[in-house]
């Protein structure tokens, strides 16, 4: 699992220029109007051991961690060649065929071999673009070049016609294809200087506006995560959904991300709560990072309360036994408030029974939530009016429905607090109902094909 490709904006690596390229040979799209409106896709849940690694400007490999992919499938091409990329919050575009031979670990070969590979020339619908670029994230960094292909979204009958996406030519440390759900073109043609799915989504009539939502679902789980395209499961949290303002661009950096404002982090240990000093701060909401990076300071605080070491590294270790005690991390927003127990902030590490990993990592620069803070949340992403919703997450089954073109509002969650959070519910109206959203089970068909790169 790499970490977030936020720190990729401020290095001057990105390859800009040659994107621009890509717009003016990128066909145009065809409208269709015969989508259902939204599209839920569970996700494929891959238990792996890829090597944790701490800071995102330091390429040292740490403990193996188990962590969690989150992967969802697509059928590209025609006939449609089944691929599972992982969703990423933290970056816009998509690219499939990671190099497998080049990855760390035999078990991350044996998933990056699982996920499937694009063969362009088994394609009718294939076109080369003839432009090249180049990401580098976090960690990780993907050569590519510049196709368009069908993009079939699995159990439905949409199937996106010319998608631009990346086909890989070479790959470090990246072990998986990666789907970006961060903004496209439409929102900032700096961002972005071509339409990425989720613009496609809209552009080609399926979703009503650029806004998906997603719950990993805890650690236990092996199944309940979903992406909804479109829509919302109401069935995946409690409360009501609160809204926050997608701030603008932070770092100096000049490009939209899902910004929110954090108005407080602390802790509850035996009923007793306390805040953390300097926890008001912007952070980016990213799926593709496993940890959360946060400013030293609050790492610090977070050390003393769970007895943690920190290692030279930048690793936060503790004793994996306080995930019996009871007490949790909050991070408060404006109208919720996600309280994690620890034993949902620790990550294991093989062949270890007595330390793990607390979920988060300092950071001098990029403050982020990943996944060790997203699993315990509902979250709707919505770039057409610039908010994200957010409920603590729960599970008491499927209840999806679109959320149209409108803003969503402070939709009430099917299922009963598990914890003491307190939201208000003002019903605001929303503008669920109508057609338009795709579910995406992150669950998923197996295939077997070798890397050829
Ligand atoms: C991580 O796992 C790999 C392969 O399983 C092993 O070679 C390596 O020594 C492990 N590293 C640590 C720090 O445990
Ligand atoms: C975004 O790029 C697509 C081509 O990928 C183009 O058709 C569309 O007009 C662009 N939209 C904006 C707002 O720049
Ligand atoms: C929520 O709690 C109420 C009252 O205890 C119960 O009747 C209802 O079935 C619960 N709903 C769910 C989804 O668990
Ligand atoms: C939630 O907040 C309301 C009003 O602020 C308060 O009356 C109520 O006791 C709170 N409930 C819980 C479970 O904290
Ligand atoms: C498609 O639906 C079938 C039957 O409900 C299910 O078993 C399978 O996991 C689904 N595939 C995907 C990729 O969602």
């Amino acid at each position: 699992m790499r970490s977030s490709d936020v720190t990729t904006a401020l290095l001057p690596a990105l390859a800009l220029p040659a994107l621009s390229l890509a717009v003016a040979l990128a066909p145009p799209s065809e409208p269709r109007q015969d989508g259902p409106g939204f599209l839920a896709l569970p996700f494929t849940r891959t238990l792996n051991t890829p090597r944790l690694r701490s800071r995102q400007d330091v390429d040292v490999p740490l403990y193996n961690v188990t962590t969690i992919s989150y992967l969802v499938e697509l059928s590209i091409g025609t006939p449609g060649q089944t691929v599972r990329v992982a969703i990423d919050t933290g970056s816009s575009e998509l690219w499939v065929n990671p190099n497998c031979k080049t990855v760390n670990t035999n078990d991350e070969y044996q998933d990056c071999v699982t996920d499937g590979q694009y063969n362009p020339d088994d394609s009718s619908t294939f076109h080369d673009l003839e432009s090249r670029s180049s990401i580098t994230y976090g960690i990780g960094k993907v050569e590519l070049a510049y196709v368009t292909d069908n993009v079939a979204l699995p159990n439905s009958t949409i199937d996106l016609k010319n998608i631009q996406f990346g086909a890989a030519i070479a790959t470090q440390d990246l072990s998986e294809g990666i789907l970006g759900l961060s903004f496209g073109n439409h929102s900032n043609p700096r961002a972005l200087p071509y339409a990425n799915l989720v613009d496609q989504l809209v552009m080609q009539g399926v979703t009503k506006s650029r806004a998906f939502s997603v719950a990993l679902g805890n650690q236990d789980l092996d199944d309940g995560g979903v992406l909804v395209l479109g829509g919302l499961d109401t069935g995946k949290f409690s409360g009501a959904l609160a809204t926050l303002p997608v701030l603008g661009p932070q770092l100096g950096e000049n490009i939209p991300r899902y910004w929110v404002q954090l108005e407080s982090l602390g802790s509850t240990i035996n009923g007793k709560t306390t805040t953390y000093s300097n926890s008001k701060i912007p952070v980016v909401i990213d799926t593709g990072s496993t940890l959360c990076n946060l400013p030293s300071s609050i790492v610090q605080d977070m050390v003393r309360d769970t007895n943690a070491q920190v290692d030279s590294q930048g690793d936060v270790l503790v004793q994996c036994s306080i995930a019996n005690n009871n007490a949790a991390f909050n991070f408060a927003f404006s109208g919720v408030t996600i309280s994690i127990p620890w034993s949902e902030f620790i990550l294991p590490i093989p062949g270890s029974t007595t330390q793990c990993v607390l979920g988060v990592s300092p950071s001098s620069s990029v403050v982020l939530l990943g996944d060790s803070f997203i699993r315990s949340a509902y979250i709707v992403f919505d770039q057409d009016h610039m908010q994200v919703s957010m409920a603590p997450w729960a599970d008491c089954g499927e209840h999806q429905q679109a959320i149209g073109s409108g803003p969503v509002g402070n939709v009430q969650g099917a299922c009963n607090s598990s914890s003491s959070t307190n939201t208000t519910n003002h019903n605001s109206g929303s503008s669920l109902g109508g057609p338009g959203w795709v579910m995406l089970s992150l669950l998923g068909m197996i295939s077997f094909v070798f890397a050829s790169l």
